[in-house]
This record gives C-alpha cells, structure tokens and sequence, in this order.
C-alpha cells in the first residue's frame, strides 16, 4: 500500500538550530546502523521509518558500511526514498559517512581523499540519490594530512553531492583543527557526532564546549547506551534484545553492577512519570548545545515511546544531583 506521511506530523516534534547553521533538526533523529540491514525484517523497519516520520523524525543517519551486510542499510533505505518517500525527499535530512573498514585494499579505510570520494560516491548509488544532505568523516585518521581529509569534505559540497558536513568521533583538539580548515575553505562544518549518554561523559571534557565556541551543532549516538539505559535489562536478557546479538553490546556487558545503577536510574524515570528510555534521551536534550538525540529502535513502538516523552526535558537540581549520584557510585 502507498505510503502516505500523517498529516500533523509537525505538529509534535521540536527542531532546534544547528549550531550557526541555517538547519533545524529534530530533537530525535533516528539511525539505521542496526535493524535495517539485509539480515533484517523489511516490514518491521519500513513501519519504523514510516512512524519516524509521521511522528516529526525528518533527519535519518547512515554510513556506508551499516548492515550487516556492510552497504544493505543504504541499500534499503534507497529502495524505500524510491517508493515510499519519493515525494518526501524535501522533507529528510539524509547522512551518510565513511571512515571505517568498507572495503579491501588501501583504499576502503580511514580518511584519504581517495576513499572518501569514491565511498561517497557508492553511497549516492546504493541510496539512489542524487546529493546527501550530510557527509561525515567518520573518525580520526592520524596518518592522513587533515588537509586532505577535510578538503574532500570540501570538494563534496562544491560537487553538489552533499549539503553540509560533519565530523564524528574526533576528541576536541582534532575537532577545532578541523573546523578551522573547513572554514578556511569556505565550508565550515555543521555537525559533529559524538558517543554520549548518562554512560559515556566524555564529550563534558572539553568537546561541548570547543563545539559550542565554533558553532557546531551536536549530535549524540548511542544516547541509550545500545538499550542498557531503558528497562529492557532489568529482569534477565530479553530474546531478539540487541545484547544477544553479541555484537557491540555483549550479554557480558550487563554486569550486576550496571543493572543496579539502572534500577536506581529507572525509579527516578518513574517518578518523573518517564521511561528510564525517555529520561535517556530527555537527559541529554537538557543541553542546549544538543541539536538532536540520534537513536536507535528495533520497533516502531520505541520510536513512539521516545517521541511520547518529549514532553519533559527539564530536570529539577534535586534529579540531577540524584543521576549523579548513582552514576558515580
Ligand atoms: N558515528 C558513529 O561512530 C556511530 C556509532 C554507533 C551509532 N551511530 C549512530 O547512532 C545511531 C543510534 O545508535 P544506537 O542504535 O546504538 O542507539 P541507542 O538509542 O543507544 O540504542 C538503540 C537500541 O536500544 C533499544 N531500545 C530503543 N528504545 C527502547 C525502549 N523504549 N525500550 C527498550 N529498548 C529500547 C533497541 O535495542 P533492541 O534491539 O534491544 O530492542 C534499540 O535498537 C545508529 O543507528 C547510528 O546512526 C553512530
């Protein structure tokens, strides 16, 4: 059946500026790195991105090796923009990256400009698109010129073949070197994609702040820690949970130690009137310097879940001061 996006989709989704860009994106984003490969099922993810959407989501975050099989994400995707959200297309915010093992030989890794063109290149193809809206180098490359890696980014924006670009996984020494390259060209970066949770602080030590001085929005992944900082774990691992998987979140990573921190983080959610999912993302958006949270779901409930607890993004002193607590403990 043709897909048909509900009509009040804007109706419930904040957007926040992007750093000192002209770009609004939603205070949720969602990302296909899991859940949308060629192992998966098309009619769950099509019901995803289709409730994503309806629900306000307009930005949606690949890279070139999402799968598994590494390219079968894009690939989905691509068939979906194509038949689904055709007539959408000026509505989404499309990323893509490259960085990461794609492909063998010297040419399918890190940072060149080799790689970066021909991988974007590929991604435009498996998307079935004509430009992306975002391009990321996907992390830091110390054996390549960062001249180099950000004058590719720089040549995909002349080319047409991306709007804006971004950069993730960087520390904040290599983050400003990089912005001051990009805007010595004339294309000055819009994003950068950091890990950061209640889990995993390290963008406190230095990165907000280098963002916020030059400008660049943020947007954090993995914003639920992989599912641990929902109630998904606290009765035993669940069947089709993404720790059984084994693959980046382990079953051993759910020690005792961090299921009674989530059992604590979880009782501060319920009196908030939250999902410990909702205070996850809520969390984080407390932040100005957050653009949008980008997560990730295995059914179009936790999307609606997420999007339902936008409605309290304020913390009293006497919560974060509790948080903190149990998170130091
Ligand atoms: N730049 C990078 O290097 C990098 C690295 C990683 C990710 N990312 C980006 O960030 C995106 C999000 O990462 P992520 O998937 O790790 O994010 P996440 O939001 O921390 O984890 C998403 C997972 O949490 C579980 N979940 C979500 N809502 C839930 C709820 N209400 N109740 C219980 N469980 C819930 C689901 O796992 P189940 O399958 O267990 O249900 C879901 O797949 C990726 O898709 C990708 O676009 C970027």
């Amino acid at each position: 059946m043709l897909y048909q996006a509900a009509s009040n989709r804007y109706q419930q989704m904040q957007y926040r500026q992007c750093g000192n860009s002209g770009l609004r994106l939603p205070e949720i984003s969602l990302g296909l790195w899991q859940n949308f490969g060629s192992v998966d099922d098309p009619t769950n993810f099509r019901q995803i991105l289709f409730t994503a959407f309806d629900l306000g989501i307009t930005h949606f975050d690949l890279a070139n090796n999402y799968g598994p099989v590494p390219g079968s994400a894009e690939n989905n995707f691509g068939k979906i923009l194509q038949n689904d959200f055709a007539t959408y297309r000026d509505e989404l915010i499309v990323s893509t990256k490259a960085g990461y093992t794609m492909w063998d030989g010297p040419y399918g890794d890190w940072g060149s400009k080799k790689y970066l063109v021909a991988s974007l290149h590929q991604s435009l193809k498996r998307m079935r698109l004509e430009y992306v809206d975002i391009f990321y180098h996907h992390r830091y490359d110390a054996n390549t010129p960062l001249y180099e890696t950000m004058s590719a980014l720089d040549l995909m924006v002349r080319q047409g073949k991306a709007l804006y670009v971004g950069i993730s996984n960087y520390g904040p020494a290599e983050a400003a070197a990089a912005f001051d390259i990009l805007k010595s060209l004339g294309t000055p970066c819009l994003i950068h994609q950091p890990k950061y949770s209640m889990f995993v602080r390290t963008p406190e030590n230095g990165l907000l702040e280098t963002l916020q001085h030059h400008g660049v929005g943020c947007i954090p992944f993995s914003p639920l820690a992989q599912g641990l900082l929902t109630n998904k774990y606290l009765n035993g691992i669940p069947d089709n949970s993404r720790a059984t998987k084994e693959l980046f979140l382990k079953t051993a990573h759910i020690t005792q130690e961090v299921i009674e921190k989530v059992r604590q983080l979880n009782a501060i959610a319920l009196e908030r009137n939250q999902s410990l999912a909702q205070m996850a993302v809520a969390w984080l958006l407390k932040d100005q310097r957050i653009t949008s949270v980008l997560m990730g779901a295995s059914s179009a409930r936790q999307i609606q879940e997420a999007v339902a607890g936008l409605q309290n993004t304020a913390f009293s002193s006497m919560e974060l001061a509790s948080i903190e607590r149990i998170l130091a403990s």
